[in-house]
């Protein structure tokens, strides 16, 4: 069992006296829905069983000790709950005091320190929310310790709110939404403008869920992420002098076209666009998935990746190689960029028996052509936080 080195871990650093915690967050992919949650529109991820393992423990004082087994070089970062401040990413104990910082910020004063180590088997910085999962992770941990009157779901509104305001990323409620509300074997249909939900089973007869992860990293904080909502909110502001709306995902293609040359930046334009597709695409893609038709869901998964490709401009060579690959691969229902873009991962449905030859195609071409090799994950849908011991 993972969780069982990670308190080993703990106990070696921290000594094994006093109530110990256990629990995991998973990490999150999303199916179909990108860049859309910060434009009022529909997303579907859904929650992993890989994930984040946490192991903590209260303390009388006010220290905050921290340790990650995934940047052991860094040991034993210490700090105190007093005089936390927003501040741009330093290290990843950012992620854990901006949510601590987050709960006094709501009327929930953390009154004391703790004893924490991490564990994450998702891919740093890979596109499938190691960061978001850390987050709902220390969430979930404060609320047991602490007794915090919260449900999941303002777990996940903690999270993106540590997230906008201790570490500068402008995110929306995607991730942190994904992870907290997870539900094995489901995607969740989201609202973003209303959070709105339903679980949305993933019957894949005879096909599985393929991460291609691209060893491109990247931080969302210095990537073209706030940019690009930017983008968005200027298009958003030139388009409602012509229609009432409150959001982008408020219009359907056919309004877009009619409105759009109140859009006079041609990039703005093309961003928006991507933003009003891609959230019909969703809306259209669950009801494929409903109907069974795992056929048209990848179509739409591929549309998607284009959009995000051409009008978005989010991809990159590492991300269209892994997707250009794995479309010529047969047995492929449907492959796209996930994530905020950039680098990261893509995701695939693959059929059962052409799972082998899609990691041994797309990985050598994607070698030759990249010069560094990507890795691949056969996912599981899994369920949200929880206490393990
Ligand atoms: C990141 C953000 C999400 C979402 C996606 C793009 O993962 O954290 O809120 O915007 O990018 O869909």
């Amino acid at each position: 069992m993972i969780w069982e080195s990670v308190l080993a871990k703990f106990k070696e650093l921290f000594g094994d006296e006093g109530e110990i915690g256990v629990y995991f967050a998973p990490g999150r992919v999303n199916m179909i829905g990108e860049h859309t949650d910060y434009n009022g529109g529909h997303v579907f991820p859904c929650a992993l069983t890989i994930g984040t393992y946490g192991v903590a423990r209260k303390r009388e004082d006010k220290k905050l000790r921290f340790y990650s087994m995934n940047f052991e070089g860094l040991g034993v970062l210490e700090s105190s709950i007093e005089g936390l401040k927003p501040e741009k990413e330093a290290d990843w104990t950012n992620y854990p005091k901006g949510v601590i910082w987050a709960f006094g910020e709501k009327g929930m004063r953390v009154d004391c320190g703790m004893d924490l180590v991490l564990f994450g088997n998702i891919p740093n910085g890979s596109g499938l929310s190691s960061s978001a999962s850390v987050e709902v992770l220390t969430g979930f941990i404060l609320r047991d310790m602490f007794g915090f009157d919260v449900t999941n779901q303002d777990l996940a509104l903690i999270g993106q709110y540590s997230e906008n305001k201790f570490n500068g990323v402008n995110c929306g409620i995607m991730d942190q939404f994904a992870i907290a509300m997870g539900k094995a074997g489901h995607a969740i249909f989201l609202d973003t403008a209303t959070l709105k939900y339903e679980y949305a089973p993933i019957k894949l007869e005879n096909a599985k869920i393929v991460i291609s992860c691209s060893n491109k990293k990247r931080g969302l904080g210095d990537s073209k992420y706030n940019e690009r909502r930017g983008e968005c909110e200027s298009a958003l502001s030139q388009i409602k002098e012509v229609i009432e709306i409150g959001a982008l995902g408020d219009l359907t293609e056919e309004q877009f076209e009619q409105h759009k040359d109140a859009i006079k930046d041609e990039v703005c334009r093309r961003r928006a666009k991507h933003a009003v597709y891609e959230n019909q695409r969703t809306v259209k893609a669950v009801e494929a998935l409903k109907n069974n038709d795992v056929k048209l869901f990848g179509e739409l998964m591929n549309a998607s990746h284009v959009s995000l490709r051409d009008d978005y401009e989010v991809t990159g060579v590492e991300l269209d190689t892994l997707v250009e690959e794995a479309w010529k691969v047969d047995g492929v229902i449907g492959s796209r960029m996930t994530g905020a873009g950039f680098g990261g991962c893509t995701v695939s449905i693959v059929k059962d028996e052409a799972v082998d030859a899609f990691i041994e195609k797309v990985g050598a071409a994607y070698k030759e052509k990249i010069g560094y090799a990507a890795d691949f994950y056969v996912v599981e849908i899994g369920d949200g936080p929880v206490k393990l011991a």
